[in-house]
C-alpha cells in the first residue's frame, strides 16, 4: 500500500511535495459540523505541502506558496487524513493468549484466570524467554497489520517483563520498531502492570520499580512516559500514586489503565496528578469523568477489550460529551484482552458498541490520540508547521472509515513528508 514506482525525490525527505485537489478533513478545532458540533475541519478540492517533512501549507490551491521543484501529487479528489495514531498498544510481547480464549468461551471469567497464575503472567513468562530480537520480528508483523490502516503513530507498552532486564528487553524492542518501518514509535513503561510470579507483596514490588527499574528506565531514555494498571487484580490507586510520583520527579509524564473492570477513583487520581490520558474507564463515574475535563485529562476508549471481554457495563461516553472530557480511541492490541490490529476496527466498535459519533471517532484516532500522547503540538491535525503525516483514503465520505468493517480502503500512507 502506497508504494509507488521509484522517483528522483523519494529519496530525499526534505525534498518539497504537494498533495492536490484533494478533500481535507484537517481535524483542526472548528464549529462547523452537524448541528454545530464540532466538525472535522473540511476543506474541499483542497492543497497541502511540504517541506522538510513538515505542512507549510494546507487549504486553497490558489494560496500554494511558490515550490518549483516541488513533485506534484494529483489526488484526484480522494480525502485526505491526518496519518492516524494509535495511542493505546502492547504492541510487542512473546506468545500468544489463544488458550486462554479456549478456556474463556468453556466458561472462565478473565479475573478468575488472571487470579490462578494465567493472565498477564503467562504473557510475563513468554516475553522473559523471547530474545529481543524474536519480540522485534513478532511485532513487526502486528505493525505492519496498524499502518495499512494508515496509522502513523504507535504508542507501545512495555508491562510484560516486570524485571529490570525483561522491562528493558521490551522497550528497546518497541524503540527498534521505529527505525525498522516509517512510523514514529512512542514508548510507555507500564512497570505496574501485575505482580509478577517471584514477588508476593504489591507494595514491595513498587518499591523495586521506584529503586531500581524506573531509575534505568529514564537513564537510557526508553519511555516517553509511564503507566499503571489500578485494578483489584494489580494495583491500588496509593500504591499507582506512588510510583506515578516517583515517574515525574524524573520528569516522564503518566498514563493510567483505570476503572476498566471496577471504580476505584482510577479517572479522579489521573486529573489529580495532570495524568496524560486514563484508558478503559468502563466504571468511571460522573464525578471521575468531571474531574479530567478540568485536567485537561484524555479518556482513551479501548472499545477491543470491552468486546473481547463481553464486557457489558460502558464507558460513560454521555458524560464524558456533557463535560467536554477529551475522548480518544485505540486498538490495546495485546494478547490477553484486545488482540486486535485494526485501528479502522476500532473506530467501527466505539460506534457501534459505544455509540460514539463518527466524528468523535475521526478525532478520536487523530487529534484527542495526539494529545492523549501529549504530542498534539506536532501530529493529529493538518496545520502549517506540524508534521506531515498524511492518510490518503480511496472513499467518497469520511464516515466510510467508521462504518466498514475488516476493510481498509486506504490508497497511500505519507510519513514525515514521504
Ligand atoms: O489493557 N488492563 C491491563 N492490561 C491489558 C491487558 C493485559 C493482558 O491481559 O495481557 C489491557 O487490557
Ligand atoms: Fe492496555
Amino acid at each position: 500500500v502506497g508504494e509507488t514506482a521509484p522517483n528522483p525525490s523519494q529519496a530525499d525527505p526534505t525534498h518539497p511535495r504537494i498533495w492536490l485537489n484533494a478533500r481535507i478533513a484537517t481535524m483542526a478545532p472548528s464549529r462547523a459540523g452537524l448541528g454545530g458540533r464540532e466538525g472535522l475541519g473540511t476543506i474541499e478540492g483542497g492543497a497541502i505541502a511540504t517541506v522538510g517533512g513538515r505542512i507549510i501549507h494546507v487549504g486553497d490551491a490558489a494560496d500554494l506558496p511558490v515550490l518549483p521543484d516541488a513533485e506534484r501529487i494529483d489526488c484526484e479528489g480522494r480525502w485526505i487524513t491526518p496519518g492516524l495514531i494509535d495511542c493505546h498498544t502492547h504492541l510487542v510481547f512473546g506468545g500468544d493468549r489463544s488458550h486462554e480464549f479456549e478456556l474463556r468461551l468453556a466458561g472462565a471469567s478473565y479475573e478468575e484466570i488472571a487470579r490462578a497464575g494465567g493472565g498477564i503472567n503467562s504473557t510475563v513468562t513468554a516475553t522473559r524467554n523471547a530474545s529481543e530480537d524474536e519480540l522485534v520480528a513478532a511485532s513487526l508483523a502486528r505493525l505492519d497489520r496498524l499502518m495499512a490502516d494508515g496509522v502513523t503513530t504507535v504508542e507501545v507498552k512495555s508491562g510484560y517483563g516486570l524485571s529490570a532486564d525483561a522491562e528493558l528487553k521490551q522497550l528497546r524492542a518497541a524503540r527498534r520498531l521505529g527505525g525498522l518501518r516509517h512510523a514514529d514509535i512512542v514508548t510507555t513503561f507500564l512497570g505496574a502492570h501485575a505482580l509478577p510470579r517471584e514477588f508476593d507483596d504489591k507494595d514491595r514490588f513498587i518499591d523495586v520499580l521506584i529503586a531500581d527499574i524506573l531509575p534505568r528506565v529514564a537513564k537510557e531514555k526508553l519511555a516517553d512516559a509511564v503507566d499503571a494498571f489500578c485494578e483489584g487484580i494489580a494495583f491500588s490507586p496509593a500504591q499507582c500514586e506512588r510510583f506515578f510520583k516517583a515517574a515525574q520527579a524524573l520528569g516522564l509524564p503518566v498514563k493510567i489503565h483505570a476503572d476498566q473492570l471496577s471504580d476505584l477513583g482510577g479517572a479522579a487520581l489521573a486529573a489529580r496528578l495532570g495524568a496524560l490520558s486514563a484508558d478503559h474507564l468502563e466504571y468511571t463515574s460522573d464525578q471521575g469523568a468531571a474531574a479530567m475535563a478540568a485536567a485537561g485529562t484524555v479518556a482513551v476508549i479501548l472499545p477491543g477489550a470491552f468486546y473481547f471481554l463481553r464486557e457489558t457495563h460502558k464507558p460513560p461516553i454521555e458524560a464524558f460529551r456533557r463535560h467536554g472530557t477529551p475522548m480518544a480511541v485505540a486498538t490495546d492490541c495485546n494478547p490477553g484482552t484486545s488482540p486486535l490490529t485494526s485501528l479502522l476496527l476500532a473506530m467501527n466498535m466505539a460506534a457501534t458498541l459505544m455509540r460514539m459519533t463518527v466524528d468523535e471517532c475521526l478525532l478520536g484516532v487523530t487529534r484527542e490520540a495526539a494529545r492523549a500522547l501529549g504530542r498534539q503540538d506536532h501530529i493529529g491535525t493538518l496545520e502549517v508547521g506540524k508534521q506531515c503525516d498524511l492518510a490518503i483514503w480511496d472513499i467518497e465520505r469520511p464516515a466510510e472509515l467508521v462504518y466498514r468493517m475488516g476493510f481498509s480502503p486506504l490508497h497511500a500512507r505519507v510519513w514525515r513528508g514521504q
